[in-house]
């Protein structure tokens, strides 16, 4: 059965314009992963999880979070915490930033997260996580979701059981990644628990694990009823994953690849400063050359290179053609509009 991916679907009035979704990735989602997303299909996009006591301390980094560009709607600012009443303020915030959607973490299985009761632990305790979805959609005026986990432990299906309370409590969309806690990313994603969690709620179901090619996407979306896909580490270094799963199997070519790479690393650049960027965009390297692009001394080389500027240059000796792809390429970018975290409404909140 063929599933139409350009179809466009709704979180309660916010319309998203493809059936496929980029996954929040700690480490990995800043902006211009999620502006570069939404080139290459992604109707929708979300932010890394964002830490509502780092919101609450005004912690800088964190804030650094909620930059939001104008292309990059519509958008997901994903918190997590267990406090209620932090988590509403943090929603308040993230709506004076200009995200377009509240996502709640409930899938984190890290144990530095899941020890302080945040994450995919509060599936163990559905009462308290309805009262974070519940104060958090009265919170803000913006649709509320709901990120999880299939439970805690191997073979758990507290999800089904979790579900239906959160969208009773106010969620309006759910992503579900059905693997456990315990199983971190081990096994496989199991999404006959997705088509039964999309029969017991009214709202749109996101599948999420495992999804890099169209024909899975096709399958889950046509064997479990989910408004969309959600895809993560296929992403990762390869937005071409993206618009295959869209319906363009074009593989990209080598200036292709290093001219979106060293777009990427410019914006990054520009989001991150340089000194941070430079760490952060080391596992890239391997993400974007590899894949038979590039041998794979060439990408150890580029991870030994002590400057930016330095990789940009090797890069581009190795394919020239690159420069022309990447002038194109910036100057079909729209000028970067943010919101600026200034003009955050954060001192009316602030101590509270
Ligand atoms: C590096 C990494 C970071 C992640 N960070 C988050 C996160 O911040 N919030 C979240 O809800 N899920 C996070 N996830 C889970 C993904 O969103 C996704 O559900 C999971 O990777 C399964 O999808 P995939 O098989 O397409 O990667 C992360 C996954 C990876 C690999």
């Amino acid at each position: 059965m063929s599933v139409d991916l350009h179809e466009p679907w709704s979180i309660g009035p916010v319309e998203v314009p493809s059936r496929l979704v980029l996954a929040p990735m700690a480490g990995v989602s800043v902006q211009a992963f999620r502006r570069q997303g939404r080139r290459f299909g992604a109707g929708l996009v979300c932010s890394e999880m964002v830490s509502v006591a780092g919101i609450q301390h005004r912690n800088e980094r964190t804030l650094g979070y909620l930059r939001v560009a104008a292309d990059e709607h519509p958008l997901a600012i994903q918190v997590f915490g267990s406090d209620p009443a932090a988590m509403a303020e943090a929603a308040r915030i993230v709506e004076a930033a200009g995200a377009d959607v509240v996502d709640i973490n409930f899938g984190c299985p890290v144990k530095k997260v899941t020890k302080t009761g945040a994450g995919a632990s509060l599936l163990d305790d559905p009462d308290h996580a309805a009262r974070i979805v519940s104060a958090v959609a009265e919170a803000t005026s913006l649709p509320v979701s709901v990120k999880m986990r299939r439970g805690t432990v191997d073979g758990s299906r507290d999800c089904l059981a979790v579900g239906p309370r959160l969208v009773a409590a106010g969620a309006q969309c759910l992503t579900l990644h059905p693997r456990s806690a315990k199983q971190m990313y081990t096994g496989s994603a199991d999404h006959s628990l997705t088509a039964e969690l999309v029969a017991l709620v009214d709202v749109p179901v996101i599948a999420s694990g495992d999804i890099a090619s169209r024909a899975r996407a096709q399958a889950v979306l046509a064997t479990t009823g989910a408004a969309a896909v959600m895809v993560g580490r296929a992403a990762q270094g390869n937005p071409w994953a993206l618009a295959e799963i869209m319906g363009d199997e074009r593989a990209p070519s080598r200036e292709e690849v290093v001219a979106e790479l060293l777009l990427f690393m410019r914006e990054t650049v520009r989001e991150l400063g340089e000194l941070r960027a430079t760490g952060f965009l080391k596992k890239f390297y391997g993400w974007y050359l590899g894949r038979g692009r590039f041998p794979k001394p060439f990408k150890q080389e580029l991870v030994t290179l002590p400057t930016i500027e330095e990789v940009e240059t090797r890069l581009l000796a190795a394919a020239p053609g690159a420069r022309e792809v990447l002038e194109r390429l910036e100057a079909e970018l729209p000028e970067v509009d943010e919101v600026l975290l200034d003009s955050l409404p954060i001192s009316i909140y602030g101590g509270g």
